[in-house]
């Protein structure tokens, strides 16, 4: 039924059917999803161990209860010596990468340059960032300490519902996503299905737009109506969608890593599984203690926590293998890579 597609050019009506598939005709995209990702030599799952930093931010997304401006959150900071001992726990379970996120917070950034080097030093991890918008030079600085990625979701790649959800430009967003790779660091992005006011087309648009950045990480997520946010009363994005978007991303830019998010598994049991089925790479498992976790209300206070048993089981279900620690090596430095710019750049 989808034999027919030119993938490296499908058109808008095809992606709008694909995105919305249900049934066999998404199990036919599913299959080619695996299939690309075998054909690509990534089936084996990347796992990750996160630490959430801060939940300090100054943005103010509509959709996070974690904004500036909801006064009802307790707020932490990290220490230097706390980030440090959870590092070392996710060494010790033998996982390769250190994933240091947080709400963005430059106040927190000392804390960032002292252990971004200790850790690249004393651990030998692959160092991942995801704190947010900040100027060129702190790109590079945090580059040279040892920072091997950086994740920042575009979120929304059409200019005005960004602006309206998110309260801020998405020009200086796409320009932060440069900053990134000019940095020399492996870049991730993505978007979030089902906010309210995105339409398909919306949808599509990300899909492409993704596609034109060509990232090294990409991935989406279904929206979670989270507590003390203007958008807690609304609904949940679509389960189908999301997975769609991961199997359609997968089979058009074949080699990036692909997390299945916590996300998935909050909105539906094995949900994490089924983003495995529809060509995802990636699981996170979380490594924040209690105290600070349940503060860290990025999708809601009642989020899905990932554990390593539940990582582990959800990979061999999917029948799958972690990928050997001894495999995950920091890249190669880059020279200025190329950039794709955005939609809101080129108008
Ligand atoms: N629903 C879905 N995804 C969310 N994110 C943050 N809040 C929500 C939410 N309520 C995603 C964003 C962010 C990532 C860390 O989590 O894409 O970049």
């Amino acid at each position: 039924m989808i034999d027919n597609i030119d993938w490296s050019q499908p058109t808008r009506d095809e992606l709008k059917r694909l995105l919305t598939a249900e049934g066999d005709l998404q199990q036919e995209l599913f299959s080619l999803a695996r299939q690309a990702r075998t054909a690509a030599g990534a089936d084996e799952v990347t796992i990750r161990g996160v630490v959430e930093i801060t939940n300090y931010c100054q943005k103010r997304c509509d959709y996070c209860s974690m904004r500036a401006n909801n006064r009802d959150l307790d707020r932490y900071r990290m220490d230097v010596k706390e980030i440090l001992d959870i590092v070392a726990e996710i060494k010790a379970c033998n996982i390769g990468v250190a994933f240091l996120q947080g709400g963005q917070d430059p106040a927190d950034d000392a804390v960032l340059e002292e252990i971004i080097p200790i850790i690249k030093r004393d651990f030998d991890m692959e160092v991942l960032l995801c704190v947010g918008e900040r100027p060129r030079e702190k790109y590079l600085r945090w580059a040279e300490m040892g920072a091997d990625s950086y994740i920042l979701k575009f979120e929304m790649s059409d200019a005005e519902l960004h602006q309206k959800v998110i309260h801020a430009s998405l020009e200086r967003r796409v320009r932060c996503m440069e900053y990134i790779r000019e940095a020399g660091m492996r870049l991730g992005t993505g978007n979030i299905v089902g906010m309210p006011g995105q339409t398909i087309d919306h949808l599509v648009d990300d899909i492409l737009y993704a596609v034109k950045v060509r990232p090294d990480f990409v991935s989406t997520s279904p929206f979670i109506p989270n507590e003390n946010t203007p958008y807690e009363h609304t609904t949940s994005g679509n389960m189908n969608m999301t997975l769609n978007t991961m199997a359609i991303w997968r089979i058009m830019l074949r080699t990036p890593l692909i997390p299945t998010v916590s996300a998935l598994e909050k909105i539906q049991t094995d949900g994490q599984l089924a983003g495995l089925n529809a060509g995802a790479n990636i699981l996170t498992i979380n490594f924040t203690p209690q105290k600070e976790r349940n503060l860290y209300s990025i999708y809601s206070n009642k989020r899905f926590i990932v554990s390593y048993d539940h990582a582990m089981r959800t990979i061999e279900r999917a029948g799958l293998r972690p990928k050997p620690v001894e495999d995950i090596v920091a890249p190669t430095r880059r020279p200025r890579a190329e950039f794709a710019t955005s939609r809101a750049a080129d108008v």
